[in-house]
């Protein structure tokens, strides 16, 4: 091994571990290990990555690395990371970190007692126009927040391990509640399968946020003709909308509003009395950075310097208590506390 040099193991080459592969080839000093059971996937990477190391397993490798990604399907995570961990590699696991409280909390307890770095893979959160929309909740711009809605829909990827709230809605449960800084108390849910019997492929999942006296309304769904990416953010004076579709006015933020309108002659009153405020629309300047490529430059220099990252494994860890409580607000069709929440 050459001094200086990270070697960062990538187990999973699928589609979204191969875009890991590609970005961490990508930084200066950071050699790559690409690790998949199945050998056709290994056969792509060697095509795309000669340089690389290919393993079936990551047994086999894990003497010679720093660090390991993991990008397998979710119901994977816990078996290779805490195989990870338990050796000292330090770890970053892609969303959501485990399909259950329980397995999470062991990635988190088995992260401190080996004292190696736990880190989760909320894209989103080292997105730069997720950082400007918190700036501009943050600034009291919109004024008093009402409610949000999200959006995150397409045709698939079905996934096999997981419904479409756990495969999706870790992205938007970690964006709102990076942008108030609080983990939501309360969720309730309407889901439905409509193709096959597994998973639930359409959803939609309310989420109440205490201190900041609001609620977000998440839409996730695999049966989209449109592939939507939308947050809407819908303040008392003035209102956003970030579209990660589009190309250079990610966010817009709407000067418009409704206001209650004096009553002068209640007779008349039939009609809801309201004003409307139309102003103008702006859009900041977003600088484009890759993402991933921020997420996975953090990963590597929290591996290198020893700092504890952005999203910690006890980030993941609240997410899961969200996903978690969705599945029970699912199956009882009321409202379900969210347990135990760990500060962000
Ligand atoms: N952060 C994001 O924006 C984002 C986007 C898409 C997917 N993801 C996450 O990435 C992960 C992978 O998703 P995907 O869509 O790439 O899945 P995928 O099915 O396309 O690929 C998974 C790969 O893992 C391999 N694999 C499975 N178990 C393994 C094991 N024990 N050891 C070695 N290899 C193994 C499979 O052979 C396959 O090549 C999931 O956790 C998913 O939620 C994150």
């Amino acid at each position: 091994m050459a001094a200086g040099t990270t070697y960062v193991a990538v187990v999973g080459y699928g589609y979204w571990g191969s875009k890991h592969v590609r970005v961490l080839s990508s930084l200066p000093d950071v050699a790559v290990t690409v690790v998949d059971e199945n050998d056709h996937r290994l056969a792509e990477a060697a095509g795309h990555y000669p340089a690389a190391r290919l393993a079936t397993s990551l047994d086999a490798v894990l003497d010679d690395v720093d660090a390991v990604v993991v990008a397998t399907p979710p119901s994977a995570h816990t078996h290779v990371a805490v195989a990870a961990l338990e050796a000292g590699r330090h770890t970053l696991v892609e969303k959501p970190l485990a399909t259950s409280v329980a397995d999470a909390e062991l990635l988190v307890e088995t992260s401190a007692s080996r004292q190696a770095t736990l880190m989760v893979g909320h894209t989103f959160e080292y997105n730069a126009a997720v950082r400007t929309l918190k700036g501009i909740v943050r600034s009291g711009t919109l004024g008093r927040i009402l409610h949000i809605d999200t959006a995150r829909l397409s045709l698939g990827r079905y996934q096999s391990d997981v419904n479409v709230i756990w495969d999706l809605a870790p992205h938007d449960i970690s964006i709102v509640s990076y942008l108030f800084d609080e983990m939501p108390s309360a969720t309730s849910v309407w889901a439905q399968c409509n193709i096959g019997s597994r998973h639930a492929d359409v959803a939609h999942v309310r989420l109440q946020f205490e201190r900041a006296n609001t609620h977000a309304v998440v839409h996730v769904s695999w049966l989209n003709p449109n592939k939507v990416r939308r947050v809407t953010i819908v303040g008392e004076r003035k209102m956003a909308v970030y579209d990660d579709m589009s190309d250079n006015e990610r966010i817009r933020i709407y000067d418009i509003g409704v206001d209650p309108a004096e009553i002068d002659d209640p007779a008349s009153a039939h009609a809801m009395p309201m004003t409307y405020r139309f102003g103008d629309i702006t859009s900041p300047y977003i600088p484009f950075d890759e993402p991933l490529r921020v997420q996975d430059q953090h990963f590597v220099d929290c591996v290198r310097n020893g700092s504890t990252p952005n999203t910690p494994g006890r980030r993941g860890l609240d997410i899961v208590r969200v996903l978690s409580a969705t599945d029970v607000a699912r199956d009882s069709g009321g409202t379900v506390r969210i347990g135990e929440r760990v500060a962000s």
